[in-house]
């Protein structure tokens, strides 16, 4: 038996409903900031995300050639790809650009609970406004985002500058080694980093740093930073909007794109692969051909945030089921047209089945059966079976419509 790809999944019907619902939601709150819908293509020139995507990422990508010899390679993320698209389509647009996706992103990283090679973001990007309070709009979004959701989650808010200024004079290799030590707490590889170094004396200030929740402890540690009223004006927007957010000036961040404040969403109840949203100030747009276009975006992760979410993510659909005989079945159809036109989900059996065999599988499969026997046909009613209570009447079309628009999600 042939099977999916390693890392893919197949969802079935209950799933999708689970998922598109909370889709549905994520879209509603971006409508309501003014992030309108872009779409850019699945694949991409390699180079694209080779550029400045960072190595990390350059390993689990997805590269093939077609057959015109062209090196392509799958997208890891989406944000890249919309800022050539801002370049090649919208550079002339009136700033800023407020934008937002819903889209898969291929990795070739090893599949585990919430990691996949295939797996689905909901994104904004915020185009042409380089000040504090676009930054903190964007968080403040994000926050929202993530509520929509009923995800229970950690926001955690910091700012690359810090600690590039603490180690202003090591090589690019080894601030990159330690900022990722930072960020996983790894302070016994830290410290042996700081002593290959013969800098010791580092170790205290870097931990001071990450673990501090005061900003005028972390100004004080690194001294005068050209940021630092940006910083101020920005965290002093989200207490003012009351965002529920811990400052962690040790966050790297995976991806190199990031130029200042970055933040990142982790989840309450999930374990290794907990982070559900990822973001942050960032430059691109130049290295692809545009102007130096200062950013700021996020994405959500979304499969985490449906595995975060579990069965309570599960809302159903009520369902009728008619139940008609081969003599009442055109009126039956009659029936179903006046049910679906009321918005409700509506089945018919397809398979020949007798009068008491279509109220079975209406009872496994249904929370309403709509039954029209000779009787009701000649009536113009329709008796309106409840398949919970069992509790039955017979009725005009309209009170039956009427009573299961009126009963809700069974869900
Ligand atoms: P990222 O942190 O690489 O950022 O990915 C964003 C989110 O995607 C992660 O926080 C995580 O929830 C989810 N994610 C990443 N890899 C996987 C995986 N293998 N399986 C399931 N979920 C995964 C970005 O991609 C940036 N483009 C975000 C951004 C937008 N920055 C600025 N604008």
């Amino acid at each position: 038996m042939l099977q999916k790809p390693r890392g893919t999944r197949d969802f079935l019907p209950d799933e999708m409903e689970a998922r598109r619902a909370v889709e549905w939601r994520l879209r509603e709150v971006a409508r309501r900031w003014g992030y309108r819908e872009v779409c850019t293509p699945e694949f991409e020139d390699l180079e694209l995300f080779t550029m400045r995507s960072g190595e990390g990422i350059i390993n689990e990508m997805y590269v093939f050639e077609d057959k015109g010899g062209r090196k392509l390679a799958l997208r890891p993320e989406i944000t890249a790809a919309v800022i050539r698209m801002y370049i090649n389509e919208a550079k002339v647009a009136p700033k800023p650009l407020r934008w937002c996706y819903y889209a898969d992103c291929f990795r070739y990283e090893r599949p585990q609970k919430g990691r996949y090679r295939q797996f689905w973001q909901f994104g904004v990007e915020l185009i042409g406004a380089d000040s504090a309070i676009a930054d903190a709009e964007v968080i403040m979004l994000a926050s929202d985002m993530l509520d929509t959701t009923g995800v229970r989650y950690e926001l955690k808010v910091g700012h690359l500058s810090f600690v590039k200024t603490l180690l202003k004079d090591v090589e690019p290799e080894t601030q990159r080694k330690i900022r990722q030590q930072l960020d996983k707490k790894d302070f016994e590889g830290l410290e042996q980093t700081l002593d290959e170094m013969k800098k010791p004396d580092l170790a205290e200030s870097l931990k001071t740093l990450v673990a501090t929740q005061n900003l005028s402890e972390a100004f004080e540690i690194v001294g005068a930073i050209p940021e630092r009223e940006r910083i101020e004006q920005t965290i002093g927007y989200l207490d003012a909007a009351g965002i529920m957010y811990s400052l962690n000036l040790g966050i790297a961040r995976g991806l190199d794109y990031y130029t200042g404040i970055v933040f990142e969403g982790f989840a309450d109840n999930l374990g290794a692969e907990n982070q559900i949203l990822g973001g942050g100030v960032y430059r691109l747009a130049h290295l692809f051909g545009g102007d130096d276009v200062a950013s700021c975006g996020f994405a959500i992760g979304f499969d985490r945030v449906m595995v975060s979410l579990g069965e309570t993510a599960r809302t159903k659909d009520t369902v009728a089921a008619i139940v008609c005989t081969p003599e009442t079945r055109n009126r039956a159809l009659e029936v179903a047209r006046a049910f679906r036109s009321a918005g409700i989900r509506t089945e018919m059996d397809l398979m020949d089945r007798g009068f008491g065999q279509q109220l079975s599988h209406a009872a496994k499969t249904a929370d309403f059966a709509v039954i029209i026997g000779q009787r009701e046909a000649a009536s113009g009613e329709v008796t309106l079976k409840d398949l919970h209570t069992g509790e039955q009447k017979t009725v005009t079309l309209d009170a039956a419509v009427a009573g299961v628009v009126a009963s809700g999600s069974r869900g």
